[in-house]
């Protein structure tokens, strides 16, 4: 096991946690969502959360955390999501207020990570920023504003060298 900071493996282990709630939550939310493109917009922002959280998750398993239970963490994501604004405009608005700090906060984490670690958490703050460009240019009205969820969902963390 590497040797880290309490701080750095305390947060991995909340973001890992978080990117779990985030997919029951967009999850829900498109499950609750009857406008069609909307719908489709939240499975993905719910595939981008699977897909962040999955490239994180050897992080979890090479530094022996261990991330509460997955089932409590989508009831979670379900509770929060029930508690959402179930327009899409609001829930767009919200988070492109909300995702830079969210870049800020994963950019952070990075730089408490050992180097072994570089490749996968720049990949798991890159789903924050692909999120923000997809919603900048979907407010903007771009046909095909998903195409940024789509690279990411088509892209891998590249492992950094040992
Ligand atoms: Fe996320």
């Amino acid at each position: 096991m590497t040797r880290t900071s309490a701080v750095y493996r305390d947060t991995l282990c909340r973001y890992y946690e978080e990117e779990i709630e985030g997919e029951a939550y967009f999850a829900e939310l498109a499950w609750r969502c009857a406008e069609p493109r909307a719908r489709h917009r939240l499975h993905l922002l719910a595939e981008v959360e699977r897909h962040a959280a999955r490239a994180a998750a050897p992080l979890i398993a090479r530094h022996g955390i261990a991330p509460k239970d997955r089932a409590a963490l989508i009831a979670s994501g379900i509770a929060e999501a029930r508690a959402a604004p179930a327009d899409w405009a609001l829930l767009a608005a919200e988070m492109r207020e909300s995702y830079p700090g969210y870049v800020a906060a994963f950019r952070r984490l990075e730089a408490l990570g050992p180097p072994e670690d570089a490749a996968r958490l720049a990949f798991l703050t890159e789903h924050e920023v692909a999120a923000l460009d997809f919603l900048h240019r979907a407010h903007a009205g771009e046909a095909g504003a998903e195409s940024a969820l789509h690279r990411y969902l088509r892209a891998t963390p590249a492992e950094a060298p040992r």
